[in-house]
């Protein structure tokens, strides 16, 4: 049963973007010179990125949150470089490094090592990159080439921003026009970012043309919006807890990312989106939500699925205290995530006693009243764990000391902070 027994209220700010950020790492090597990135997400998978960056003689020191880089000594050389569990670090890097044309060998965590390559791999070696992995997984190998390497045209296989991303990285770095087309369109920071900077790419509909070797014309100096997939677990709380009011201020709201909050909307969730306007090429908004008690069950086709890939388990959560049942359909890619997240909604809700069948890449979720709190089963995957101490909260339990599972560390370490500052008991 849904528990009166905590609210949210609070008026508060995120930190930055981690999408936005790991691309604008990346660019700032582009420009040999000074950047700063304020609102930096200083998180694991980011600092990861950076390390890598400092390896190849990338400077940097911080001031609070604001990241002060100086690229202008980077110089690559054969590189052996450790992703520990960032899979956008992992992937991103893969285009990135390829287009450089260096020896390097790309590893990580073990759990980082059982996650899908081939999508990255295949189409790099397409282009003529010499470049393998470990049966479709890390480690990945790449070796310099004397080959001409010439622009491409490449349609996506899989909806996946990374992997486009780390197309478009590779494709800056070779002479000639490359052409990268999607058939689902997903988030496009990389693309944003890039024109903020001045940078010819041409966006034609699902197709990016990108012109290599051209200069990029402004030097970062930028304040990254707010993590949308963070306020997502926030957003979650407003809208289960009673007499809840939240804003959250200066979220990115890229309209590749919006799926999660269109969904809730869909349902009958109170969320409104205030002040936007474009910050660095980015739509950003204050996002205010109040306690929504009547929610209904919706179905979410599977083309939606690239825009709240992140939010799935969050979710799910969501959709157990509706009015009636929700089915998303094809969330195959779940199971390619930090952990198998199909697996682990399953398990937690089976722990809960909730109500959720997955069959043939579809979700059934149907509320239930008899469920209840429990502990959380991270399985070592941040988003897991959030969503599930979210459940945890609209059941009753607030965890809020002594908690041994860190995962949620992975992608933002303040979570539990924020929560211990908003959370009030309903009196
Ligand atoms: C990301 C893209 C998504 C997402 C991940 C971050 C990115 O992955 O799940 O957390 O920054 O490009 P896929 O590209 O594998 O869908």
């Amino acid at each position: 049963m849904l528990s009166n027994r905590f609210k949210i209220v609070g008026d508060i700010r995120l930190p930055g973007d981690k999408s936005i950020a790991h691309r604008a790492l990346l660019l700032s090597t582009f420009k040999k010179d000074v950047h700063s990135l304020d609102n930096f997400p200083i998180n694991q998978d980011l600092l990861t990125t950076l390390s890598i960056l400092n390896q190849c003689g990338l400077t940097h020191k911080f001031k609070g949150n604001k990241l002060c880089i100086n690229s202008r000594y980077i110089n690559f050389q054969d590189l052996s470089i450790n992703c520990n569990n960032s899979g956008t670090t992992a992937r991103l890097f893969c285009g990135y490094l390829s287009g450089l044309n260096i020896n390097c060998n790309i590893f990580g965590e073990n759990s980082l090592s059982k996650r899908p390559m081939s999508r990255i791999v295949e189409p790099l070696k397409s282009f003529g990159v010499s470049i393998s992995s470990t049966k479709g997984m890390l480690p990945i190998n790449i070796q310099q080439t004397k080959q001409m390497r010439a622009a491409f045209n490449y349609k996506l296989k899989i909806a996946s921003a990374q992997v486009k991303s780390a197309l478009i990285l590779y494709a800056l770095s070779i002479e000639g026009t490359s052409i990268i087309e999607e058939s689902i369109k997903t988030r496009d920071h990389l693309e944003l970012l890039l024109l903020y900077l001045g940078y010819p790419i041409e966006i034609n509909g699902n197709k990016i043309l990108v012109t290599g070797k051209r200069k990029i014309l402004h030097n970062l100096d930028i304040g990254l919006p707010g993590d949308i997939s963070s306020a997502s677990f926030l957003i979650a709380t407003a809208i289960l807890l009673k007499d809840s009011n939240l804003i959250i201020r200066d979220i990115a709201i890229n309209q590749y990312r919006m799926g999660f909050v269109d969904s809730l909307i869909e349902m009958g969730a109170k969320i409104d989106l205030t002040n936007k306007c474009i910050k660095y090429g980015e739509m950003v908004a204050d996002i205010r939500i109040q306690y929504s008690s009547k929610l209904k069950g919706i179905t979410i086709d599977s083309d939606k699925i690239p825009s709240m890939i992140d939010e799935i388990p969050i979710f799910c959560v969501v959709a157990a205290f509706a009015d009636s049942p929700s089915v998303i359909r094809g969330v195959g890619e779940l199971k390619f995530k930090e952990s198998n997240r199909i697996k682990a909604i399953i398990d937690n809700f089976k722990n809960m006693n909730g109500d959720i069948s997955y069959n043939d890449g579809n979700l059934l979720i149907k509320p239930k009243n008899k469920m209840h709190n429990t502990t959380i089963l991270s399985f070592d995957d941040h988003r897991i764990f959030m969503s599930f101490y979210i459940a945890n909260l609209a059941l009753g339990k607030f965890y809020s000391d002594n908690l041994n599972d860190k995962a949620y560390v992975k992608s933002f370490q303040e979570f539990i902070d924020i929560m211990k500052d908003n959370i009030h008991e309903n009196i």
